[in-house]
């Protein structure tokens, strides 16, 4: 696309060059080596070069270290000011943040198109989620507040009961999600008292800019704490102190796997992953195929296939194999590809060498006998990849197994509703299904087994993250620890409580501590 066909309100006239972090509440500037930050959209008489749009700091070490010790020093083993804070004053500083944030929704929403390729609408989305995802986090503390402002007595035991804080959270988001999910895992995080390092993922960077000084300005220093870098030389370095006590990652496993074994003591590290999924869609004979072609369409395909959520592999019975096939075949061929701003369903895909990686699970499985079904399946221009439904897959492919995140849709027949059962048994993974069909005698034995191999299935409809109160977790390699609105503030905290033997002089004491308000554990009075 030329320049000139770029809305005025769309384009970056010149490449953002952001040198700033946030440590210890103060903005400083990196004078060191940056990293490009390159589009994958086009731009420009179609050449071959990327379009660099900015670059961010590439810190180091040492700046790793400074920021874990200041988010160390600010939660004080549990007795700095923020983890000992009133409720109602922590959540006085997210009500304006979120204020703050509002205003930079124009910014971070272009860069959300330049930066991932995600669309105009999704991009929006994205960010107008978040905003509610916030909002609601702060009504559920205040109930959950609410709920621990009341004394138990057992067993001649009283008991004041609440949430409190873990200590310093690493926090690392997904490049698919740079806002929504980062955001998700850092504000419960800090709302119940911990401090945080925030790493922004490889993708999606540039667009956190714009919040830093929101961040400054809302939270007490060393709060949130928020570095620009590689994982090698941010994230490695930080979990070799064995000073993180929560690491709040969404992204790969492999990432997952190799930072925790860096922590030294590894009982002290509480882990919220969400990592990996395969998730498969199960097509039964009597389903309605309409609303299941667009179900799977917009599973499948929605941001190119690039969500942990996407329906990954598609089983649809033998006796109505046929008919999807064609029909889903021509309805995947009239879907757009085009620029975010178009809103067109089919992007750019951001990662520079993810086409190479569809091109090859597409040439292994043509190997192996499977077919591109669709006529435009495959097709690509740099990084426009026209999504490939490949038919019969089989277990020696590698996108029978392996989680795409791309535009490429395997699909399996099968006569016996134990084979896609088998597929999910044997999986690593187990987030969720999506089951299409009406007999209720067949569908109700079925979702009787799905809701132990998965930990949603979704019943004619595609497989997704929200409404965020729902809870978002999966099985084996799938996840560690819920996240919904509630359960990430239960994950980012731990039950602790103050208790006395029930006699006239303890009561005296915790009756003068809340007349007195001495304590801001110890109290009955709640926010509305
Ligand atoms: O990438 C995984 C996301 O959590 C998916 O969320 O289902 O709302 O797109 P979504």
């Amino acid at each position: 696309m030329m320049k000139s066909n770029i809305p005025n309100k769309y384009s970056i006239d010149k490449p953002i060059k952001h040198r700033t972090f946030l440590i210890n509440g103060k903005i400083g500037t990196w004078n060191g080596d940056v990293v490009d930050v390159v589009s994958t959209l086009f731009t420009e008489n179609d050449s071959d070069e990327l379009t660099v749009i900015g670059s961010t700091p590439k810190m180091d070490e040492d700046h790793a270290l400074m920021a874990l010790d200041s988010a160390d020093k600010a939660f004080g083993n549990g007795t700095g000011k923020w983890p000992t804070m009133k409720v109602y004053e922590r959540i006085r500083c997210m009500e304006k943040f979120v204020s703050k944030m509002l205003l930079k929704r124009d910014e971070v929403v272009k860069l959300l198109m330049w930066e991932i390729g995600k669309n105009l609408k999704d991009s929006e989305k994205e960010f107008d989620r978040t905003v509610d995802y916030i909002n609601e986090t702060i009504n559920e503390y205040k109930k959950i507040d609410r709920d621990g402002a009341i004394f138990q007595n057992n067993g001649g035991v009283r008991a004041l009961i609440r949430r409190g804080p873990l200590g310093v959270v690493l926090c690392l988001g997904p490049y698919n999600y740079p806002l929504n999910e980062t955001f998700a895992l850092l504000i419960p995080a800090i709302i119940m008292g911990n401090t945080a390092i925030f790493k922004p993922a490889k993708h999606g960077v540039l667009l956190i800019a714009p919040l830093l000084e929101a961040f400054k300005v809302s939270f007490p220093p060393g709060v949130v704490n928020i570095v620009f870098g590689r994982g090698r030389e941010i994230a490695s370095p930080i979990m070799k102190t064995g000073k993180i006590n929560v690491l709040a990652l969404i992204g790969h496993s492999s990432s997952a796997n190799s930072l925790q074994k860096l922590h030294p003591q590894q009982n002290r590290l509480r882990l919220v992953l969400g990592l990996e999924a395969k998730n498969p869609a199960i097509i039964l004979d009597d389903a309605n195929m309409d609303l299941t072609i667009d179900e799977c369409i917009n599973g499948s395909l929605s941001y190119n296939g690039q969500r942990c959520t996407a329906i990954k592999i598609i089983y649809v019975n033998e006796k109505i194999k046929n008919e999807f096939l064609e029909k889903f075949s021509q309805k995947v061929d009239e879907l757009r590809l085009g620029m975010p701003w178009e809103n067109t369903l089919l992007t750019p895909l951001p990662e520079p060498n993810k086409p190479a990686y569809i091109k090859a699970l597409i040439d292994d499985a043509v190997k192996k006998g499977a077919k591109i079904i669709n006529k435009r399946g495959g097709k690509m221009k740099k990084n426009y990849v026209y999504p490939a439904i490949l038919y019969p897959v089989k277990n020696n492919m590698d996108v029978y197994k392996e989680e795409q995140f791309g535009p490429v849709i395997p699909v399996v027949s099968f006569s016996d509703i134990e084979e896609p059962i088998k597929y999910m048994a044997d999986s690593n993974y187990g987030q969720q299904v999506s089951v299409f069909g009406n007999d209720e005698t067949k569908i109700g034995p079925l979702i009787d087994s799905l809701v132990n191999l998965v930990c949603r299935v979704n019943l004619n409809s595609s497989c997704q993250r929200g409404p965020d109160v729902y809870p978002f977790t999966g099985r084996k390699d799938s996840a560690v620890a819920t996240l919904s609105v509630h359960d990430a503030l239960r994950s980012f905290s731990i039950r602790t409580f103050v208790a006395s033997k029930d006699n006239e002089s303890n009561k005296e004491i915790l009756r003068k501590l809340i007349d007195n308000k001495k304590s801001n554990f110890v109290r009955t009075d709640y926010y509305l």
